[in-house]
């Protein structure tokens, strides 16, 4: 009965836990839940060591996402055929195992001791299901002060899958709506520079550029996701400009250039139909604004310094840089050294000085070549 108790006592500081992460939910990486999940499994077990498994998309492998203990960096995305070892077997069959003694066990894989090092004696493997299916598996590793893991331990942990099971797939889903959100944009932004073959990839390059700005400048990472969208989509207005004058090989006419000014506040309206509204202001605002310069000569508004939103000030130097240093049918291009140059000269008077040494820095910091700059920190954002 005490027995009883204190499991429900567990399950209810787990909930209050899971509550809080929830809470924290939109700011959390993925990771950070899987990371969570195990933590708290652990801790709460009383284990010496964990791994959570995922079962692949593709549903053939599963994967370690997090792993706690000596040997964790080693182990963690380490991935098995989705039949093999203890974690594959339970995801299979949605039933949790306690293995005693693991090293006397036929299913055990050595292959992740071998890779780590870590010796494991006792293990305890629970499905993580939701609504009859199988997400993944928790393993605890050996019985901290005792020699091996009891039932009661493993009751405990598959009251506590049956939670984390639902945090598990509430970031999944959360995850998968985020990536298809940021592909959609992404063809959208393809799309639009397609248009023009002298414009191929500028939306992405400047959505790159502005990025890189943001974290030289030291913004949060959730910040400089947003700040990657809008920048994304911060010419979608050119959708709505004739193909004759965006396209127009020599020098536009006063009214042709008046009608391309028109992209700003026609891609900030196209924006405005998106939901939800609340999450669309900073891409909105970006849209109208990046043509906007310190001094009030820009357009459409004319905002001058802080009026001009910082998205939009960031969004702005990048894209002139790579406007200034992508070849058009009447001109060259600029070399980047030239038009880091030409930033600094308008530093203070068109363009945020804060931002043009932040991008200046990274301009010398990979010695101008952005090729390599980009390679080197892909992965970092994840976008
Ligand atoms: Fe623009």
């Amino acid at each position: 009965m005490e027995h009883v108790e204190n499991l429900e006592m567990q399950v209810q500081e787990l909930l209050k836990l899971l509550e809080a992460a929830k809470q924290l939910n939109s700011n959390l990486e993925i990771e950070e839940v899987f990371q969570n999940i195990l933590l708290q499994m652990v801790a709460m077990v009383g284990a010496e060591a964990g791994t959570l498994w995922v079962l692949e998309p593709e549903g053939e492998e599963i994967k370690v996402v997090a792993a706690y203990g000596e040997s964790a960096d080693k182990i963690v995305n380490v991935r098995l055929k989705k039949n093999e070892g203890i974690a594959g077997k339970v995801i299979m069959s949605g039933q949790p195992v306690l293995i005693r003694d693991v090293q006397q066990h036929p299913d055990w894989s050595n292959r992740v001791d071998e890779s780590s090092g870590f010796v494991t004696k006792s293990m305890i493997t629970v499905p993580l299901i939701v609504k009859d299916k199988v997400l993944g598996s928790l393993q605890l590793l050996n019985k901290k002060q005792s020699d091996f893991f009891k039932d009661e331990d493993v009751s405990l942990a598959v009251a506590l899958a049956s939670q984390s099971a639902m945090a598990l797939h509430n970031s999944q889903m959360y995850d998968e709506l985020q990536q298809m959100f940021l592909s959609m944009i992404r063809t959208l932004a393809k799309v639009l520079d397609a248009r023009d073959p002298y414009t191929a990839g500028h939306s992405e390059r400047v959505a790159n550029y502005s990025v890189w700005i943001a974290d030289k400048l030291g913004m949060a990472p959730e910040e400089k996701k947003e700040l990657f969208k809008a920048a994304l989509l911060h010419d979608v207005g050119k959708i709505g400009i004739p193909d004759d004058i965006l396209r127009k090989p020599d020098r536009l006419t006063a009214e042709e250039y008046d009608s391309i000014k028109l992209h700003t506040v026609i891609g900030a309206d196209i924006l405005s139909n998106m939901e939800p509204k609340k999450a669309m202001a900073d891409v909105i605002q970006t849209a109208r604004s990046h043509h906007e310069r310190l001094d009030g000569s820009g357009y459409p508004d004319g905002f001058k310094g802080e009026e001009i939103s910082l998205f939009a000030r960031i969004v702005g130097v990048a894209d002139t840089f790579d406007a200034m240093t992508t070849a058009r049918s009447y001109s060259k291009g600029m070399s980047y050294y030239d038009g880091a140059s030409e930033l600094i000269r308008c530093k203070d008077r068109l363009f945020d000085s804060r931002i043009v040494d932040a991008f200046t820095a990274v301009l010398t910091e990979c010695d101008y070549n952005l090729a390599q700059y980009e390679a080197d920190h892909k992965k970092e954002y994840r976008l």
